[in-house]
């Protein structure tokens, strides 16, 4: 390694070793580059690399670290925490050239991927190979699926098929000193030693980047069920999880809470959603999405309807709406989704996806909103999310305001969530945004753990420094 190179020598050898199509530096960089989903300032790297394959990631890499220059691994730049905007003098590592699907093995149900592949690709060759592939989540068309891995992604199906991490059997990975890990395990059960995808799973390419993917498959649903019921309160909410667990069994495939300020506002605001329930239903105490996913269309169907009714008898649900076609299933599911089209009427919101324990969520979200509203004059805040899971999202704006109070509503928030012994990130990960924060989440023993684990791969923190930890 060599400290005193000037940077251009850096980008002529990643020229030499990986050609003009893989390397584009000063002004050649494209502004996509500059930046992922966090509403952090826009920050052009030193330069964009892009290799074509395992190879070209592990040159790069091998020459960044001769150069002792800082890399970050870019996907689908759909992450919200900052994680892969690449700091002024570091090169970004983009996997945007690294997209296909590689195999699909039938017998044992696996896909083997490229870490670039969009997931809506993924899901797409999973659907035409007559499997399904339930990793899902608002940014499925942009988002890649090493970004997915990288960040243990979440979303809508967690309740039934887990996390991202829960998906994986094998990857491939190149370490900060460029040499590649090839562990593209296939077969579920594998007790040969530590299970080391799951370092590089989650911790937000600061140990490794992930290059190749062997992800489970499942069998593809044959039939769909979609329902908006409203509750009298919360006990009534968790009354129906309860019961849905119990009825819907492994059908079960989604249960997203809204709370009445999130669904006034995306029903009354959101553009092109409308709402399904009839009657005056603006006074219930909180509004779920019940999806279950099955195997017999005829049979499942008035299973859940039956289910359905007896709840609507019994009062746990006094009001509720069924889809009836595909177009309504969409259109239900348009409401919960449209969190994420806030931006052109909430610019520069604040957005959290903290994780708590089920029971105390209500409680949370009320005395959350007590505080918010004493503190910060006009504020709105929504409540939402997946609660089977124990993570509830909650969307923060100040309207008029020459800058949203981000760290004012961060110490309530994050605050609250160590006095209920939450988590600060359920599903979105630490990047840079919630590093701060990470002590109210995790001990300080769990923080020197991963300090080590760091070290120990990275010793010149040369691999997305200065996140997560
Ligand atoms: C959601 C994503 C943003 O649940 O986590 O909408
Ligand atoms: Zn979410």
């Amino acid at each position: 390694m060599n400290q005193t190179l000037p940077p251009s020598s850096v980008i002529e050898a990643l020229l030499a070793e990986l050609g003009p199509l893989a390397v584009l530096a000063g002004d050649d960089v494209p502004v996509r580059n500059h930046n992922d989903y966090s509403g952090l300032q826009a920050s052009p790297p030193l330069a964009v690399v892009r290799p074509a394959n395992t190879a070209g990631v592990a040159a790069a890499m091998r020459i960044c670290h001769e150069h002792g220059v800082a890399v970050v691994p870019q996907g689908g730049l759909t992450g919200l925490c900052g994680g892969a905007r690449a700091p002024a003098g570091q090169v970004a590592l983009s996997l945007e050239r690294m997209v296909g699907i590689e195999e699909i093995d039938s017998a044992a149900a696996t896909m083997t991927v490229l870490a670039g592949t969009p997931l809506e690709t993924i899901q797409l060759a999973a659907t035409a190979a007559g499997f399904f592939c339930p990793l899902d989540l608002g940014a499925r068309g942009s988002c890649a699926i090493g970004g997915n891995l990288s960040t243990n992604a979440g979303g809508n199906r967690v309740i039934r098929y887990g996390m991202a991490r829960e998906m994986v059997l094998g990857i491939e990975v190149v370490l900060p000193n460029g040499i590649v890990v090839t562990s593209l395990n296939k077969m579920i059960k594998n007790n040969a030693g530590f299970d080391l995808k799951h370092l590089f799973i989650g911790s937000e390419g600061t140990l490794g980047i992930i290059t190749r993917v062997v992800l489970r498959m499942f069998p593809k649903p044959a039939s769909a069920m979609v329902a908006i019921c409203a509750a009298k309160d919360y006990g009534n909410v968790l009354t129906l999880l309860n019961s849905a667990r119990q009825n819907l069994g492994p059908l079960l495939s989604a249960f997203e809470v809204m709370w009445p300020d999130y669904w006034q506002f995306a029903t009354t605001q959101a553009p092109g959603v409308s709402n399904p329930l009839k009657g005056d239903n603006t006074a219930y105490g909180a509004y779920v999405l019940v999806e279950a996913l099955g195997t017999d269309p005829v049979h499942d169907a008035q299973r859940f309807e039956s289910w359905l009714g007896g709840l609507l008898e019994s009062g746990v649900v006094p009001n509720a709406a069924l889809a009836q076609s595909l177009a309504d299933g969409r259109a239900f599911w348009s409401i919960r989704d449209a969190s994420g089209e806030l931006h052109p009427l909430w610019p520069s919101h604040l957005a959290f996806d903290i994780g708590l324990p089920v029971a105390c969520m209500d409680d949370y979200a009320r005395r959350c909103r007590e505080v918010l509203q004493a503190r910060i004059p006009s504020v709105q805040a929504l409540f939402y999310g997946h609660i089977g899971d124990g993570n509830l999202h909650i969307i923060v704006y100040q309207p008029g305001a020459a800058e949203q109070p981000k760290a004012l509503v961060d110490g309530i928030v994050y605050g609250l969530v160590r006095e209920y012994g939450g988590t600060v990130s359920a599903e979105h990960g630490i990047g840079t945004l919630k590093r701060q924060w990470l002590g109210h989440a995790r001990s300080p023993e769990e923080i020197e753990l991963m300090r080590v684990i760091k070290k120990a791969l990275d010793p010149q923190a040369l691999l997305n420094p200065g996140k997560v930890i």
